[in-house]
């Protein structure tokens, strides 16, 4: 997100389900560290479902190392402790009706609401930067996640196969998309 845009949307702090405070925040490029050690603690998993590349220090300095970029909008989950928790982003390539979306939840912190609220304040952002169409993949078995994008608007659109990568097999997937604005 452009620096100017930046200033639109201030960091804002929110509580966790289970009472942990948190803060959500565009992504900078000094985050390239704290990235890099919150993928480094992702468990097998979260990379069965989220696997854009890599999960590492290096694909973790680049991604922040974009943040300023104007066809991307990363916003991060920060924890009491400075560390990252979770983050969810969408991108897209001008000119564009769609943008793609991804999110990924540290491990400690899931199921407790942290998805929810990145997704709603990226939903907010997305009425105002972007494309006017959100899409997304997600597997059948990553059943949370479809719930959650269900609750949020998005409806599915299609159905295929992901094919095997890494240690598995292929899978059946969604492709699910929302309007934004
Ligand atoms: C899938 C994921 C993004 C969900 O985020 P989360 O923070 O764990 O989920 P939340 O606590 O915000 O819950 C959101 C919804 O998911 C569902 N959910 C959450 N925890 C659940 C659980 N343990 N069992 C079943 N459903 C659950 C509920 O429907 C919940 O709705 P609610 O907000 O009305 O209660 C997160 O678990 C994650 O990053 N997983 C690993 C990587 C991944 O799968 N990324 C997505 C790739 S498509």
């Amino acid at each position: 997100m452009t620096p100017a845009d930046r200033e639109r949307f201030p960091p804002t702090g929110v509580t966790l389900k289970d009472g942990r405070p948190a803060t959500l925040r565009l992504l900078r490029t000094d985050d390239g560290e704290r990235l890099g050690d919150f993928y480094a603690g992702l468990d097998e998993n979260a990379a069965r479902f989220y696997w854009p590349h890599p999960l590492d220090h290096e694909h973790a300095r680049t991604n922040a190392s974009r943040a300023d970029s104007p066809t991307e909008v990363v916003l991060v989950l920060e924890t009491a402790t400075a560390a990252l928790g979770g983050y969810a982003w969408y991108r897209w390539q001008e000119p564009a009706a769609s943008s793609t979306f991804g999110i990924c939840i540290a491990v400690d912190h899931q199921s407790c609401g942290a998805g929810r609220v990145l997704m709603e304040r990226l939903l907010a952002i997305a009425r105002e930067v972007g494309p006017p169409c959100m899409a997304l993949t997600c597997q059948h078995a990553n059943v949370r996640a479809v719930e959650l994008y269900q609750k949020l608007g998005f409806r599915i659109t299609r159905e295929g196969w992901l094919g095997g990568r890494r240690q598995w097999p292929p899978e059946p997937q969604y492709w699910m998309e929302r309007t934004v604005r």
